[in-house]
Formats: C-alpha cells, structure tokens, sequence
C-alpha cells in the first residue's frame, strides 16, 4: 500500500445518505453506509491532510485525526461543505438525495386513503455547486453509482458536474458499491480511465489517492 504524504492539504470528504424528512417520523433516504467516504477520509488523514469529513446519518465511528461534521439532509450537507471551502480537494462520495418532500409535514402523516402522493422537490447539487464555487477546490471528484451503462453516465457526469475525477461503482449488486465492505472503481477524467479493485474500500481509498496525487501532484 503506498503512503504518498499529502501533507498540508486541505481535503473535504463527503460520505453516507441523506435523509429527507417527510414527517417526524418518516423519511426518504438510501442504502449507503458511509464506509467507502469513511476510508477515503481516515486514508487522507493517516497521509497527514488536513481532513473534515462531512457524514450523513451513519453508525461508524469517526476516524481519528480529522474533523467531522454530521449533517442530515441534503440541504444541511450543501451549507457543511460550502462552509469549509477553499480546499485543495473535494471528494463527494456521499450518496446525497436528488429529490427531497416540497414540504415536511408537522404532524404524523396519517393514513387516510388507498393512495398518498408525495410532491417532491430537486435537492441541490452540491458536486456541481463545489465545482463551480469562486472559492472551488483545486481537484473536485465525484463519484458515480449506477446500476448500467456505467461509462456512459459517469462520463456525462464528469462533463455536465464539471469535475475533475468521477469514481464510478455499480450499485445492486453484491460485492460492490452500497454496504458492502468491498467495492471495485472505475475512475474516468477527460482523456483517461483506470480500473481500481475489486478490493476493499480502505485499500481503494488509498488508491483513489494516489490516483489524484499522480494527476495533481504539490
Ligand atoms: O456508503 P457506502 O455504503 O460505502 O457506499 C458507497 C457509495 C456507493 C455510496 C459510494 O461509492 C458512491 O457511489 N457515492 C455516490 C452515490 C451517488 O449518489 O451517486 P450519484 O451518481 O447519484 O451522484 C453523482 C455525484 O453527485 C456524487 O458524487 C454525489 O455525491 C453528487 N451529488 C448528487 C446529488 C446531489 N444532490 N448532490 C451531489 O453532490
């Protein structure tokens, strides 16, 4: 495993779901665990960045030597990451909402009729905010999950996000992308592409890094 230093970088990680309220004690989220942003930020840590992990609601513990912040929704987790700009990189490994309820209702929703319809609303996309930001990292990488096409997505998104990097990882399958303590990346950029894994995410973390630190070296 390489141990590269990334000393004196600054380095904004974000990891796990969001959580969309519908009512007190209802909401939307997903499946992801947070331990594929947890061993990117723990890996940049070890390497001596300076790290403040932006977590959604998760149970893992924080890795020592960084700042964490936790946050709930996708609206909190915009303002936590804007909030910590300028940085040297943004890594959004978070598996934010794009769709939250227009409005959350004060009271338990009771149920009534056969069928309820929920107005959702577009979250903002903080990936694409980050990379726009007058104060915008110098390296913005995204990460992509999907379930087909995945070249076909993750380069649009790497075009339309205007990142950097995108790390793309299937999700619905076992071994791989949501909980699973593995996951295999295929991080694209403009003109180039690697494949990383299959591995586990803590040895992928260092990987991602070091794939960054070679395209973006002090
Ligand atoms: O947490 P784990 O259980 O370990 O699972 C890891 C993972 C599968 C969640 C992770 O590897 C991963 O793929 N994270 C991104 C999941 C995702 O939401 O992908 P997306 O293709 O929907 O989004 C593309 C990119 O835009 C992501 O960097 C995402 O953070 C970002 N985004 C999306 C929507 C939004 N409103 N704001 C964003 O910043």
């Amino acid at each position: 495993m390489s141990a590269a230093s990334l000393g004196g970088r600054r380095i904004v990680v974000s990891a796990g779901p969001t959580y969309e309220d519908i009512d007190p004690v209802r909401f939307i989220g997903n499946r992801s665990s947070g331990k594929m942003g947890f061993a990117i930020a723990e890996a940049a840590a070890r390497r001596g960045a300076q790290v403040v992990l932006v977590a959604g609601p998760v149970s893992l513990p924080t890795p020592s030597g960084l700042q964490r912040v936790d946050v709930r929704s996708a609206r909190q987790m915009r303002e936590a990451v804007i909030a910590q700009l300028p940085a040297d990189v943004y890594i959004g490994a978070a598996a934010v909402a794009d769709y939250a309820p227009a409005e959350i209702a004060p009271g338990k929703i009771k149920k009534k009729d056969e069928r309820l319809t929920l107005a959702l609303v577009r979250t903002p996309d903080i990936l694409a905010e980050v990379a726009v930001h007058a104060r915008r990292p110098t390296v913005v990488v995204g990460f992509a999950a999907e379930t087909h096409d995945v070249e076909f997505y993750a380069r649009g998104k790497l075009e339309k996000k205007k990142v950097d990097m995108i790390a793309a990882n299937r999700v619905g399958v076992s071994g791989s992308g949501f909980e699973s303590d593995d996951n295999a990346l295929t991080v694209y950029w403009r003109d180039g592409e690697r494949a990383l894994g299959p591995a586990p995410k803590t040895a992928l973390a260092d990987e991602l890094l070091d794939l960054i630190l070679a395209r973006w070296p002090a």
